[in-house]
């Protein structure tokens, strides 16, 4: 039988729990999950792609059918290069519809075998962002719960201690 494999693509600058509870309920549907860390400098990213890839592979470590790769350039092409037929994207709110049925119609146009499923991740996370978690630890905010241990204590690494020393 064909193997199910599915690419979870983004920037993950950094991951934090909205990411990771997508990633747990993909689980149950995928034989192999690749976490794909779009390598692109042009958005000036807070961590390296070694960064992220490091701090992902221990997040996921526990789940044996996940792992995490990066690509460059198109992601119907990386897919090719894995096999890979699903894109999974979460889904957070109304608002990220637009872009996303746009990259899933392109990325279909480009590769028609290849199709998106979106995920909704928990009501708790649906605020969450990436940008949201930098913004609110530089400014010292309370994230327990939102983003795992490991990404905050890279977090103070890159970025030094919290305004409120935590
Ligand atoms: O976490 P992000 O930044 O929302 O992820 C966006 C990502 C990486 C999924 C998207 O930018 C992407 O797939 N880039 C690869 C380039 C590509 O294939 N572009 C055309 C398809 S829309």
């Amino acid at each position: 039988m064909t193997r199910r494999i599915a690419v979870y693509p983004g920037s993950f600058d950094p991951i934090h729990n909205g990411h990771l509870d997508i990633i747990e309920r993909c689980l149950p549907s995928f034989d192999e999950l690749v976490v794909a860390v779009l390598q692109n400098e042009q958005k000036r990213p807070l961590f390296s792609v070694e960064e992220r890839l490091e701090t992902i592979g221990e997040l996921v470590a526990a789940w044996p059918s996940v792992r995490v790769e990066s690509f460059s350039g198109l992601l119907v092409d990386f897919m090719d290069q894995l096999g890979a037929r699903i894109v999974v994207r979460g889904l957070r709110a109304v608002s990220d519809f637009e872009t996303e049925f746009q990259m899933a119609l392109m990325n279909r146009r480009l590769n028609p075998r290849i199709e998106t499923m979106f995920m909704v991740p928990k009501e708790d996370y649906s605020f969450l962002s990436s940008r949201l978690i930098k913004e609110v630890f530089n400014l010292g905010g309370v994230l327990d719960g939102l983003a795992p241990p490991q990404v905050l204590a890279r977090l103070a690494a890159k970025l030094g201690p919290r305004e409120d020393g935590r």
